[in-house]
């Protein structure tokens, strides 16, 4: 199985999606947040969104979406997790394997050579420097960036040999991630999307499920074990 998933997973945990009506991307410029270009021009301004978002996430809790999953992946040991998000939720509820495209906002890397470093406790949150002289930036894939290769094609090599994947809270609409659910459909896999609204994969789901993941999962969860044993 693979949990292929987006900001709608986390939403039940009281942090933003990006392109609902309230979500981040209709209060504020993506390209001044979430692109290199915008980080040249206003380091702080980004600096201090990250360090805003890490809080809310670091006080967030994993919500019964992400707590079936970790039921899921005991009961069928091979399933993976492939996320969108970068709040780290996956993993604190217990998800193995989580593969993070888009890199996740607990983490920071130099600009120049890459490397990852700590967070400045007497810093956290403005601008700080690794020893090669680089400045730190978020370790998150933004705007005009491409993902990791090696998470890319390990993603790509598990939508192509699953045989159910379940594609929960994304909007389908940021490429190459939206292509995993396509391609899973296209090699065989039964697909069944989790969310209130329809996108653009919609129409060619196997079966859409509109309601939020939080109470979907743990009830299908329940039905799988009921099948089972
Ligand atoms: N349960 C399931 N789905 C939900 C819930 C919920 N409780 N609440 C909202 N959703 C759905 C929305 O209907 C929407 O389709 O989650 C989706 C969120 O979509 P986006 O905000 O576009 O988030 P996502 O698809 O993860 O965005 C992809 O875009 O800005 C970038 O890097 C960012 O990783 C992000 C990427």
């Amino acid at each position: 199985m693979v949990f292929f998933t987006g900001a709608g997973i986390s939403a039940e945990s009281g942090i933003s999606t990006f392109r609902d009506p309230d979500g981040y991307w209709s209060k504020y410029d993506p390209m001044k947040l979430a692109s290199p270009e915008g980080f040249k021009e206003d380091p702080e301004l980004v600096l201090r969104w990250y360090a805003a978002r890490r809080q809310l996430a670091g006080k967030a809790q994993p919500n019964p979406g992400h707590l079936a999953i970790t039921q899921f992946q005991k009961l069928f040991p091979h399933s993976v997790v492939i996320t969108q998000n970068v709040d780290g939720l996956h993993a604190r509820a217990g998800n193995e394997p989580v593969w993070e495209l888009h890199g996740n906002i607990h983490r920071q890397k130099c600009l120049k050579c890459a490397e990852e470093v700590a967070f400045n406790p007497d810093n956290p949150d403005g601008i700080n420097y690794c020893a090669c002289g680089g400045m730190l930036r978020p370790d998150v894939v933004w705007f005009g960036e491409s993902l990791s290769i090696s998470i890319l094609n390990q993603a790509f090599d598990a939508v192509k040999s699953c045989s159910l994947l379940f594609t929960i809270g994304t909007s389908t609409q940021v490429y190459p991630a939206a292509q995993l659910p396509f391609e899973a459909l296209n090699q065989g896999a039964f697909v069944i999307e989790v969310n209130p609204e329809p996108t653009p994969f919609s129409a060619k789901a196997d079966l859409s499920l509109r309601d939020p993941v939080g109470k979907v999962l743990p009830n299908l969860y329940e039905e799988f074990y009921a099948a089972l044993f």
